[in-house]
This record gives structure tokens, sequence and C-alpha cells, in this order.
């Protein structure tokens, strides 16, 4: 036995000095290649195109493209997919004099054969081992069908529903979003890179592209440099960290400066302060578009800027590929600058074990086995029924019965299969995903079950109203399923007004004056504003957009064979007036703290500060109580930790999990600190009756921050905690104080 102890330590102590040895051997593999490459081959290997889908083997490829493939003028494809096509694409490169593989990338967002709720979505289960195993199972997938690379997670802090892409985040708050970040790098990558079901992952879009003014794609942000660090960073740090492959910088300016060309984001914090070893990516056309920018004066300028600047890979501008070679000529991009780029992409290469065998990801039997693994639906499933959301819940009105009862299944979206499965899908299983209306049916058990459509997509006409009413008329209960369609959420898909679209609204009022209680299930990829259903609607259940088991997530929920437990990762606002919004209000010297108070106070005469839905809200069939706050030192050192417990207990009848929350509140500190910062969150499981006593850790990493120098750390002082099932609902508060 200690023989056995001793060589496992022995083992554990050489796996860094193996790891070392593999990188140098890389390494000096790389320098070797490099010395036989002329500049046009260095250049290629920056060059990135996209295939066309949805064409046979190389057929899609023009004749150009083939071309420059053979002669070694490409390094990395995207959107080329498949065993068969990937394959194609790869024998081409290997025409080439060096016979340098290709990289093959695509938009892997949230599965590819089996389709997963949104990001945001299952952002709203807070369970890092199912996010996780989402990522896992999508990469399974993806590198069986030729893919080597994935672009996300898209880590973007995303507080303005206007903005389409909050449904590719994790959402408004920095520590959840940082801890998500972690849990997709490690789902994509797996154990290591190079095994034949790990994909490397992108951290994007390198940075703050998700505080565009005013939600608008592709816009200009200007943002302090404590926002950036507290807020819009860490996840990029916290991916980083867990040994993301490469980054994609992003279409915005920054303070004036677009990402593609900063060379502050670039090479001072990510390769320089974060030391960064992988690749940056640009994102598609942002080289050019720094002309548009007005910060390049045209495409050779923009390959100069980008290169400088620390961003790689250039994504269908062709600026490097048209320009860079002169640029080396003329001196304005060093030979130095082009060979660390090219070093950096050629290590992947060998890391993925690229030129061993090519062909090592594409394996005909293995794509067909995989994309068809059973097991792969059932983990959808469970990360659907997670990530559901039980807003309101009005006199138990859920879970339904199924003795005796009529259920009449209503709305645009109750038996639509495009739309659960939300944007960025690459090979989704679409005649296997299973609508609302087909879980209902297939749950209901001896209930009786009746649809009525009421209007189409977009939901632009009423003529089918009267019908919906005379269904639910003879119905004991209605669910209703509304929300946006699935084209309404995504890049480009900025909106202003982010009320339910159509007639929705109008179709909810018909039906609730039958007087039947109506359950309301919605589908979205962001927070809508949803005013009257919020208040009349007997439950609403938010489903985003639930992905190839949605049906199954939401009739489990519904007929409570699944006890929701998820909570919202972003704040909903009453209105768009009310946006930006979240739960980590800066403090103010006139705050509002009773709502009908607001003269000369921080608020509006329209309206109440507070939102529609809080961040971390989500209830449960079960109730749990919080009791017993103790903290184990009311004073602590720097050097030193407390442990925060209290007793979690469920009060109610059913099973149930609850999604604790931690919140902190630095109450004095040379920089004005939010209201509120999550600074933990703990899942946990209990039977009626079951009580727990739950611990948080405490250190002064936690209580730390940037300070107007930007130096990171932790004031003496006063810091009130908080602890609660939401945002909003805080159960239990205590005090510490950090010593000097
Ligand atoms: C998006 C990226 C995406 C890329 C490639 C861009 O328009 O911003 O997120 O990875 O296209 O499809």
């Amino acid at each position: 036995m200690t023989m056995m102890k001793t060589s496992l330590a022995l083992a554990a102590a050489l796996l860094p000095l193996l790891a070392g040895a593999q990188d140098a051997q890389i390494e000096s593999k790389v320098a070797a290649l490099m010395r036989r490459m002329t500049v046009a081959e260095k250049v290629g290997q920056l060059h990135q195109i996209s295939g066309s889908l949805n064409t046979g083997p190389a057929s899609g490829e023009d004749a150009r493209t083939q071309a420059d493939i053979r002669s070694g003028k490409v390094g990395s494809m995207l959107n080329v997919k498949g065993v068969a096509d990937t394959c194609a694409m790869q024998a081409l490169a290997l025409q080439s004099r060096l016979h340098i593989p290709l990289l093959f990338g695509q938009d892997v967002i949230h599965g590819y054969h089996t389709v997963f709720p949104v990001p945001l979505g299952e952002s709203a289960s807070w369970d890092m081992e199912a996010i996780e195993q989402s990522a896992r199972i999508a990469a399974r997938e993806a590198s069986a069908a030729g893919i080597h690379w994935t672009f996300a997670p898209m880590v973007d802090i995303a507080r303005d529903p206007r903005w389409g892409r909050v449904m590719e985040g994790a959402g408004e708050d920095a520590f959840l979003g940082s801890a998500i970040a972690r849990a997709r790098v490690h789902g994509f990558q797996g154990k290591r890179l190079g095994a034949t079901d790990a994909v490397m992952a992108t951290a994007k879009h390198f940075a703050a592209y998700g505080a565009a003014i005013a939600g608008r794609d592709y816009n200009a942000v200007d943002m302090s440099q404590q926002q950036l660090f507290e807020v819009y960073l860490p996840p990029f740090k916290a991916a980083l960290d867990a040994g993301a492959a490469t980054f994609m910088n992003s279409f915005n300016t920054l303070n004036g400066v677009p990402a593609t060309g900063n060379s502050f984001l670039q090479r001072d914090v990510l390769k320089g302060r974060w030391n960064f070893k992988g690749f940056v990516v640009s994102d598609w056309g942002s080289v050019r578009e720094m002309v548009a920018h007005g910060y390049a004066a045209d495409l050779a300028d923009a390959s100069v800027k980008a290169i400088n600047a620390g961003s790689d890979m250039d994504m269908e501008s062709y600026a490097h590929l048209n320009h860079l070679e002169q640029s080396i000529k003329s001196g304005k991009v060093k030979m130095k600058t082009l060979d660390d780029a090219v070093r950096r992409i050629l290590y992947k290469k060998f890391e993925l074990g690229l030129f061993d065998d090519p062909y090592r990801f594409a394996d005909a039997a293995r794509e067909k086995a995989v994309l068809a693994d059973p097991s792969h639906r059932a983990v959808a499933l469970d990360v659907a029924q997670k990530s559901l959301v039980l807003l309101k819940n009005q006199g138990g009105t859920l879970p339904l019965s199924r003795d005796a009862q009529r259920i009449a299944v209503i709305g645009p979206l109750a038996d639509a299969q495009r739309d659960l499965e939300g944007g960025w899908v690459v090979e989704g299983d679409r005649a296997r995903v299973v609508s609302i209306l087909e879980g209902i049916r297939d749950h209901a058990g001896k209930a009786q079950v009746s649809y009525a459509q009421a209007c189409g997509a977009g939901c632009t006409g009423t003529e089918g109203f009267a019908e919906a009413v005379a269904t639910a008329a003879m119905a004991d209960v209605v669910v209703l399923a509304v929300g946006e369609t699935w084209d309404l959420s995504g890049e480009a898909k900025s909106r202003t007004d982010i009320t339910l679209p159509g007639h929705q609204e109008q179709l909810f009022a018909a039906l609730k004056a039958t007087g039947k209680p109506v359950v309301v299930v919605m589908l979205a990829g962001r927070p809508l504003v949803f005013n009257t259903i919020a208040d009349q609607a007997d439950a609403i259940v938010y489903a985003w957009f639930p992905g190839s088991e949605g049906g199954n997530a939401v009739a489990n929920v519904l007929f409570g064979d699944y006890n929701p437990s998820g909570k919202l990762p972003i704040t909903f606002p009453r209105s768009v007036g009310q946006i930006p919004l979240s739960y980590a209000q800066p403090s103010t010297g006139r705050p509002v703290t009773d709502e009908k108070d607001v003269v000369y106070k921080s608020g509006y005469i329209d309206s109440v500060n507070s939102p529609r839905y809080a961040f971390g809200h989500g209830l449960s069939y079960t109730t749990f109580k919080y009791s017993g706050l103790t903290i184990s030192s009311a004073e602590m050192s720097p050097s030193q930790k407390v442990t925060l417990s209290f007793d979690l207990a469920n009060t109610g009848k059913a099973e149930g999990t609850e999604i604790v929350q931690l919140y902190l509140r630095d109450m004095v500190a040379s920089v004005a600190r939010p209201m509120k910062e999550l600074k933990g969150f703990q899942k946990i499981h209990l039977r009626p009756g079951e009580q727990r006593r739950v611990s948080f850790t405490i250190d002064r990493e936690l209580l730390s921050f940037f300070n107007s120098q930007l130096v990171w750390g932790a004031e003496a002082g006063d810091f009130k905690l908080m602890v609660g099932g939401a945002s909003d609902d805080i159960r239990l508060e205590g005090a510490l104080k950090l010593l000097r």
C-alpha cells in the first residue's frame, strides 16, 4: 500500500515534468518546421476562410479557394463539417509543399447534433456539472464529425436584454459567469487537447462586446478600466485559467480602439499580464472592419494594426493573405511578430496531433455511432429540466394533476420544433425535437389534451383566437406557449421592444377572460417584458430555447415529475426604460429605500426601480427555510479565513433543490462598491423535512476588488454578508470586519 502510494505520488510529481518535456518537444518541432517555411507560407497559416455548407465533399469550394488551400495559403477553415467534407479539404491541404494540415473551426455553441438549451438557458441551471457535461457531449459529437475547434464559450457579460446575443452567454454576473466559463472550457477540451473527443475552446469576444451602446449589436463600448477589470474580464481570465486554447477578439471599439487592433487588450493584458500561450482569432471580418471604424486607412493598414496588436489569425478579411508579405518587406510588421503568431497556431496543430495524422478526427464509423448515441438525449433532457425557471406559481397552480383533467394546450409556439432549438444550430436533429405539445401529450397520462395554435409564428393575426378561446373554455386548465421565435435572438438581433411579438399578450388576455387558470410557458433567448402576463398568469415557466428535449423537459416540470430549480442568471426588467439593470447596482448618494418615495432620489417618477424578476429568482414546488446563521469569527486578519454557515430546511411537501446564494457588500472602500455582489452559490437537494448545514468559506480573495490604481486587493473594514434564494430574497445577514 505504502509503495503504491509512493509510486502514485511520484507519478503526480512527474506529470508536470512530462508535460513540460512534451511542450519542449512541440516547440522544437514547430521551430524546425518554421525554418523551412517561406514568408508566404507563414502568412497562409494566419488565413482562415469559410467553406460553403451543405455541399458534397469539396464541391462547394470554388476553384480559387481550392488552389489557395493546395498552395499552402490557408491555415484554417470554418463552416466545413462532417467527416466527408473535412477529409476532402484536408486532402487538398496535404498537397501543399509542406503538407501542413488545416484546422477546422465551427460555432458549436450549445450542441452539435443533440441540441442543448441555449447558453443563457443552461446558465439558469447554476449547475457546473451539467454545463460541463453539455459541452463535453457537444465536443464528442463535433469532434466525431471532423471538427477540431469550437468558437465557444461566449463569455461576454451582458446586462442589456435588447442585445440579441445575451442568449449566447452566461448572463450579467462576473462570478457566476466565471464559474460557467470554466465549466464550458473543461467540457469542450476534456482531460487534454489531443484526445479525439476533445475540441479546442475559444473564449470570445475579447473584450466587452456585451456592453455595446444601447444594446445595438457591433456598437461601440465606452467603459471605465475598473468596470472592465471587475465585471467584463473575469470570465475571460477564468476561461484562460481553465486552459482555453484560443481567444476570439470582437467587433466593438473599446474606448475608441477596435478590439481587433487593441494592443492593450491583446498584448498587455492577454499575452502579457495573463501570459496566454494560445492564439487569438479575429472575429468574422473584424480586421477589415477597422477601416469602417476609421482606425485603419485600408486593408493593408488593418492587417498591420491587427497583427501588431496581437490578433493572430484573420477570419475572412483576406487582410493578411493579400497584404502581410508586403508589410514584412516594408518593415511595418517585424518578422518576429509574424513568427510569434505562426508559432502559436502551429503549436496547436501539433498539440492536436494533426501532424501525426491529419485525419485523426475523421472516422465515418465513429461519426455515425457518436451522433446516434442515445445517452446524449438523456443528458439534454437533464440539462433542459435544470434550466427551466418557475417565475410564478399562484396558489399552487403547478404542478398539474393528471386526474381527470382536461388540458388545453394553446399558442403559436406550442407545437413548434425549430423554435425550441434556438440559434446557432449546426447539425441539429430537427426531426427528433420534442415540441411542448408532444411532451405534454406523452406525459399526460389519464388527462385529456386538446390543442389550438391560435396564431402562427409571430402571432400577427387574431383569426384563430375564437377557436382557441373555445378550446380553453372546454378545459380545466390552459397551457399557453408564447414567446420569441428562434430567429429573434442571437447575433444582429437587437430589439428596442422586447415585449411579446404580435398579439400574444392579447391572446393571453382572451384566454384569461375564460376564467380558467392559465399557465404560461415562455420561450425566448433573452429576458422579455410581459407585464400583463406577469400580473395575471396563474403560473409562468421560463423555458428559454430548451433544445432537442425541450418538450419533455417542460412536460416533466408541468406535471411535477421534475421539481424546477432554475434561477435567473440575468435581471428581467419591467420596461426597456430601466435598462441597463443589474442586481449589482452601484451605490448612490440618494438611494431609493422606499419605492413610494422617490422625490429627489435616484429613481423614476413613472416606475419603480426594482426589476420584474430579480437576478437569482426562481421558485420551486417546495419551500426552503434559512436559519441559524453563524460566522466563525466576527473579525478576520488578511491571512485568515472565516466560515459562514446556516441551516437550510425543506419545509414543503416535495423533494427539491435550492440554489443558495451568498452576496456581500463592502461598506466603506476607496472606491464606492456595488450594493451587492454575488460571491458564492451552492445547489442543495433536500427531501421534505430534511435539513442541512450549508457553509461558505470567506477569504481575502473573496473580499477583493480593483482599486482606482487597478490594484487587486481587499481593504480593511466592514462587510455585510447576505444569504438567500435570490438577489432580492435575502433571508439571513451577518457582518464581518477585515483587519489590517
Ligand atoms: C460571430 C462569432 C462567430 C463567427 C464565426 C461572427 O459573426 O460574432 O461569434 O464565431 O461569426 O461564425
